[in-house]
């Protein structure tokens, strides 16, 4: 059985991967499954946290004991985790958020022409995860802790460089703990098995050798827990 070291927190996970949009019939999409997500939301719950997850275009069913609340944009998602996350214990973004949108969302859908289709423009999405960390920044200079999440934990799926981008995205984003997969190569995106290095602020990188999704949520709420307690 596991500790019931999360009783009584309040913790936010996103998970799935985020659509933007293009017309009324199409959207920029990618390929997360929402697996890791989910993992997170049930073994918190089995730990005793008050869960809440922001999913984001996924298929799976309902983990048992968790509030689900279904986004499809990177719009709806930053404000569903925003509401969600004030005065949280933990929030952690496991979902994959579109860095990109179109600029403009087509009110009718795109026809065929005969000659080359118009390109599609596109413009930044805000970073959820950076503005987390830039809100308890702010909520820390105010001595108003209640409105930004205490801890937060990114995900980051790197393909080179792996341990030096992850240190440096860590640091960018101000979060706490960074939990970095290796994607490609039937790795990570789709699969009930992950592999990953959690990097953690101001402290040593855990490995977490390739295994079951829970295996790899298990060390992230140990980790979690120590930092909230
Ligand atoms: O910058 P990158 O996309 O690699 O960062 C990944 C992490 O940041 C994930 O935790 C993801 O959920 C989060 N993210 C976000 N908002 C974005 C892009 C990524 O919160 N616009």
């Amino acid at each position: 059985g596991r500790p019931l070291d999360l009783a009584g927190r309040k913790i936010v996970i996103s998970a799935g991967g985020t659509r933007e949009a293009i017309d009324p019939v199409r959207f920029i999409g990618n390929r997360s499954s929402g697996l890791q997500g989910y993992a997170l939301a049930r073994t918190a719950v089995a730990r005793g946290a008050e869960v809440t997850l922001v999913a984001a275009n996924t298929t799976l069913p309902d983990p048992a004991g968790a509030k689900v609340v279904r986004v499809e944009s990177t719009a709806e998602l930053r404000e569903a985790v925003l509401e969600a996350s004030a005065g949280a214990d933990a929030v952690v973004m496991a979902a994959a958020v579109a860095d990109f949108r179109p600029a403009t969302r087509q009110d009718s859908k795109i026809k065929k022409t005969d000659g080359e289709p118009e390109p599609i423009l596109l413009t930044k999405n805000p970073d959820i995860l950076a503005e987390l960390g830039e809100r308890r920044r702010a909520a820390r200079d105010a001595q108003a802790g209640a409105e930004a999440p205490g801890v937060i934990v990114g995900f980051a799926a790197e393909t080179d460089d792996v341990l030096a981008n992850g240190q440096a995205k860590l640091a960018r984003k101000g979060c706490d703990l960074l939990v970095v997969n290796q994607v490609g190569e039937g790795l990570a995106f789709g699969t009930p098995d992950n592999a990953a290095t959690v990097l953690v602020a101001g402290g040593e990188p855990v490995e977490v050798p390739f295994g079951p999704k829970e295996d790899l949520a298990d060390v992230v709420w140990d980790l979690v827990a120590a930092r909230i307690s």
